[in-house]
């Protein structure tokens, strides 16, 4: 089959100063990446390169966020999985932990209609544990009950998650069924990951200048492309989007194989 390029307009929001400028990124439709995962970093930066409290990064940062469903939803991306919280963020400070929760589920309460009209499909993955709020848990179940027959895009939001835990939860998961060890396979244990239906991570993106995984997705990204850039989360738009999967469509995937 040719393949169809196509010029796809992209808008520059600019939530500071309103300022937009248009710019034409070439994007395969036809090759777009099937999941995309980001790790929004550099909140916290953000607002302190303005002297402000680290949570107004945050703040900025639902901004980015809705941009990235709204880009990835204009794209036709089919999943899109965002690191929210991890099982290390509970060392930060009480104030920003709490902050951290209560955004989520304000995040969740103010938006998920919006999400909803728009075709999208809220999961969560992540561990349910006593120190997560059983209010946050609660709108959780609400959020992907509501949204569950959607299917314009797949949004994932990983909250009080760590790969390893992941992992390690998936292994106690698979040993439960009484499997002889000998007869376990990489296929059996995806089975048992947080959300057996995600497909492998084709493209992680993360912001900030920061060159690490983090423990997200450690089973999900074993072959991803990772893209990573300087600008802070809270700047990030549709367009970071764009040069994000247009620099991984000029890549060559062999999966430990060679170039044909
Ligand atoms: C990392 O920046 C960011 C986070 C730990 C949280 C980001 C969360 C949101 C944008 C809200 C998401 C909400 C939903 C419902 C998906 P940082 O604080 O590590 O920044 P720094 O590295 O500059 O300190």
């Amino acid at each position: 089959m040719r393949l169809h390029k196509e010029n796809v307009p992209i808008h520059r929001e600019r939530a500071r100063t309103g300022v937009t400028c248009p710019l034409m990124i070439p994007i395969d439709r036809s090759a777009l990446p099937r999941h995309i995962a980001c790790v929004m970093d550099g909140n916290g930066r953000w607002a302190e390169q303005r002297d402000l409290p680290r949570v107004e990064g945050h703040k900025m940062g639902e901004h980015a966020l809705f941009e990235t469903v709204a880009g990835a939803l204009d794209l036709g991306i089919e999943w899109l999985t965002v690191y929210a919280f991890s099982t290390e963020n509970w060392k930060r400070p009480p104030d920003e932990v709490k902050f951290l929760i209560n955004f989520n589920e304000d995040i969740l309460l103010r938006r998920q209609q919006e999400l909803h009209e728009s075709g999208v499909q809220i999961r969560f993955i992540g561990r349910t544990d006593w120190r997560v709020p059983k209010r946050l848990t609660r709108l959780m179940a609400d959020a992907t009950e509501l949204t569950k027959n959607n299917t314009k895009l797949k949004f994932t939001i990983a909250f009080n998650y760590g790969g390893r835990a992941e992992i390690v939860d998936a292994v106690k998961s698979l040993v439960k069924t009484g499997i002889a060890p000998d007869k376990i396979t990489e296929k059996m244990l995806a089975r048992h990951l947080y959300d057996p239906q995600m497909p492998d991570v084709d493209l992680m993106i993360r912001t900030s200048g920061e060159y690490r995984t983090s423990n997200f997705l450690l089973w999900e990204l074993a072959y991803s492309e990772m893209w990573f850039t300087d600008t802070l989360w809270p700047d990030f738009d549709r367009t970071d989007i764009a040069k994000a999967i247009y620099d991984f469509q000029n890549r060559t995937r062999r999966y430990g194989g060679v170039t044909a």
